[in-house]
């Protein structure tokens, strides 16, 4: 009977040293908020905001929950472990001015009050104790300064991973996968509410965070994984909270709800119903205006208000002659003609924020048209050359009408000085190449939609060679010319910006043009065939998400064609296949586009197939001869490789 006693005495004892009690509270809005322990400069406002910093100098606020909460399992002995975890959060940064500072962090510290931190340690530490295995602290940092060189931070946007430390162990520029694996970039202060997720799963000891903007709902994929086990960091008991601060730079840092739980997902926030943080005031303009009138009545300040109109007519007038523009009599005989104005307003004055990247054509702007609102890519091109822009021009009015779904709408140009501006429709998943090469934190393109994105560009070919008024050659087909539209279908754009240069005939350019048919270089004409090479191409590029030429890899490995050619004919043509599919293919698809890229990259033109037939081989409609006599000469290598250089 005693020892009957003891025995459930003991289980008792041990089931209770392995278990802790499960924490989980949830906060929409802080109106009711209890158990939370505040200091510093943070605070609750009437409208049940948390306030962690109110926008002045060097101050810094602590925001914690009342009571410690069990983090480690078996602290003392050998198999202790950290207790998963899950938190969500908004919080909104405002910043009046320019550039605000320094940040907030969600934190798990021995104390609420982590005494002795200070201003540019977020809150958490000081100059003396950062990087100290003594702390105890475990931090998410949300970091709108890209402090001194001590912290080692990464831009002044991130998110950052600390332990014991303000120097990050990884971290990331705030940005978010979106549903078609694409990253994007966003601003921690922009004022918009922002959602963050942080969970952490003890038995794997991964930690996982994601953040996106408020409206966007949870990516699917986290920003951060980082494996690490929090256990040597940790104490048995610690708080949760965050920890905000400013220095010389200032914002007003806010949570405006918040969620916690312990095993188990912390549950969502009821966003709908969050309190909104107050606004700042809009001083500035309202001072400037009363400021005026109070300078007419002395005479000293009415020269002050003359000199003040002076500058604001020079300055208009500086500003009208900065978008004037004196188009020559033909300009205006041809259609879709955009006033420079409307692209200077679209672009923010061809600002360096609104770049969506450069190309060997010239500068590429997003934008927004000031009369429709349409989303648009602005194509900035500076020719030195005048020759020829007349009839690029007159070619590129009369392709205005080419309405096809596998081409990227054309929505007008404009001619002012030297520049020549070509304005598409903006395709919001941006450039093949950065999903094949680029975006790999975001997941990769499937099979399916591969074949499917190269079945639309083979249809957007055949329409320019056979199915428009005449036959258009595209002249620069490559991956980074096939754009993703919100469908994720591949659209071609660029239709014949190659001309432009090859009227030029400037052997220079010639090089930096898509992937380029051997004939090409020596006639130096573009056909139909040599669009079926550089397609050709891109179909191995695909397949293998490789780029065609790739200086690092080994030698006999370096030219893709080349490699995949070698493949085939040992039989081991899945040799070549992108790893990164992990084998999730349809097996006949990717033998029938690796096939069809060679046949299509032969170096004799008039062997190769035309474009309609290249769609009735992927259609299934047409089969592939298997044991096809392929052509090919050592010119190939040689252009795919000055290509490059
Ligand atoms: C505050 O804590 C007490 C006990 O620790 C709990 O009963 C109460 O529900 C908590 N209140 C909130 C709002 O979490
Ligand atoms: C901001 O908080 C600090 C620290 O608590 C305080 O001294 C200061 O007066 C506050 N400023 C405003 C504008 O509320
Ligand atoms: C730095 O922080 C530690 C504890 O976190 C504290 O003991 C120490 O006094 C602080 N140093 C200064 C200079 O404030
Ligand atoms: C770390 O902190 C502890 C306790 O505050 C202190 O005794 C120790 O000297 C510190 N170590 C270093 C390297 O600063
Ligand atoms: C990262 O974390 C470990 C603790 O696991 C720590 O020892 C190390 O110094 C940290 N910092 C960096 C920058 O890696
Ligand atoms: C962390 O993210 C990875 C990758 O998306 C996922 O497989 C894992 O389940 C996540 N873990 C937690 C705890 O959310």
């Amino acid at each position: 009977m005693a020892a009957s006693t003891v025995l459930l005495f003991l289980v008792l004892l041990l089931a209770s040293s392995s278990l802790s009690v499960n924490i989980d509270f949830t906060y929409n809005g802080f109106k009711s908020a209890t158990n939370l322990s505040l200091d510093g400069s943070a605070r609750i406002t009437s409208d049940g905001v948390l306030q962690l910093t109110n926008g002045t100098y060097k101050v810094m606020g602590h925001a914690f929950f009342v009571s410690p909460i069990q983090m480690l399992l078996n602290p003392r002995s050998m198999t202790q472990t950290t207790i998963s975890f899950s938190t969500t959060f908004v919080f909104d940064i405002i910043t009046v001015g320019n550039g605000g500072g320094h940040g907030l962090a969600f934190a798990v510290a021995p104390t609420k009050t982590l005494e002795g931190s200070c201003c540019q340690y977020l809150g958490l530490l000081n100059r003396s104790s950062n990087g100290n295995s003594s702390n105890h602290i475990f931090a998410v940092e949300f970091d709108t300064v890209q402090g001194s060189d001590l912290f080692k931070d990464i831009d002044d946007n991130h998110v950052g991973v600390d332990i014991n430390s303000l120097v990050s162990n990884v971290s990331e520029t705030a940005s978010y996968c979106t549903a078609n694996s694409r990253m994007v970039n966003f601003e921690l202060e922009s004022g918009q509410p922002i959602q963050a997720w942080i969970d952490y799963d003890g038995v794997a000891k991964i930690l996982n965070v994601t953040i996106s903007p408020l409206s966007v709902g949870k990516p699917s994929r986290p920003l951060i994984s980082y494996a690490i086990d929090l256990s040597p960091i940790l104490k048995e008991y610690m708080y949760v909270g965050f920890s905000s601060s400013t220095g010389k730079l200032s914002s007003s840092h806010y949570i405006l709800g918040w969620s916690f739980r312990t095993n188990g997902a912390a549950r969502s926030l009821d966003l709908s119903h969050l309190p909104l943080p107050p606004q700042p005031a809009k001083a500035s303009s309202t001072s400037k205006a009363s400021g005026i009138k109070i300078g007419v009545i002395s005479s000293l300040s009415t020269l002050l208000v003359a000199a003040l109109v002076l500058f604001s007519v020079s300055w208009h007038l500086w500003q009208r002659a900065k978008l004037a523009e004196t188009p020559e009599d033909w300009e205006l005989d041809y259609p879709h003609r955009i006033p420079y104005k409307d692209l200077y307003k679209a672009t923010k004055g061809f600002r360096e924020t609104e770049l969506l990247g450069s190309g060997g054509f010239g500068l590429v702007y997003k934008g927004t048209l000031p009369r429709t609102g349409e989303e648009v890519a602005v194509k900035k091109i500076s020719s030195n050359s005048r020759q020829g822009v007349r009839e690029f021009i007159a070619e590129v009015a009369c392709m205005g009408r080419m309405r096809h779904k596998n081409l990227v709408p054309f929505q007008g140009w404009c001619k002012r000085n030297g520049d020549l501006l070509l304005v598409s429709e903006s395709m919001p998943n941006g450039g093949l190449d950065t999903f094949l090469f680029e975006s790999e934190k975001c997941g990769l393109l499937s099979w399916d939609q591969r074949f499917r994105i190269l079945k639309g560009v083979a249809l957007g070919l055949v329409y320019l060679h056979e199915e428009w008024e005449q036959v258009v050659v595209h002249r620069d087909i490559k991956s980074s010319n096939v754009l993703l539209d919100a469908a994720m279908n591949g659209r071609l754009g660029d239709i014949s910006l190659a001309r432009l240069y090859e009227r030029g005939k400037n052997p220079h350019t010639m090089l930096v043009v898509g992937y380029i048919a051997p004939e090409l270089v020596r006639t130096g004409r573009s056909t139909a065939s040599s669009d079926v090479f550089a397609y050709g191409i891109l179909l191995l590029e695909v397949a293998c998400g490789r780029r065609p030429f790739e200086p690092t890899a080994p030698t006999e490995h370096s030219l893709l064609m080349e490699w995949v050619r070698g493949c085939k004919m040992r039989g081991r043509l899945l040799e070549v296949v992108d790893p990164r599919l992990g084998g999730s293919y349809v097996r006949e698809e990717v033998e029938l586009v690796l096939k069809l890229g060679l046949v299509c990259s032969q170096s004799i033109p008039e062997v190769r197939p035309t474009m309609r037939q290249v769609i009735q081989y992927l259609n299934g409609d047409d089969s592939l001869a298997d044991d096809a006599a392929l052509v090919f000469s050592e010119a190939d290598s040689l252009v795919l490789a000055s290509r490059n250089s």
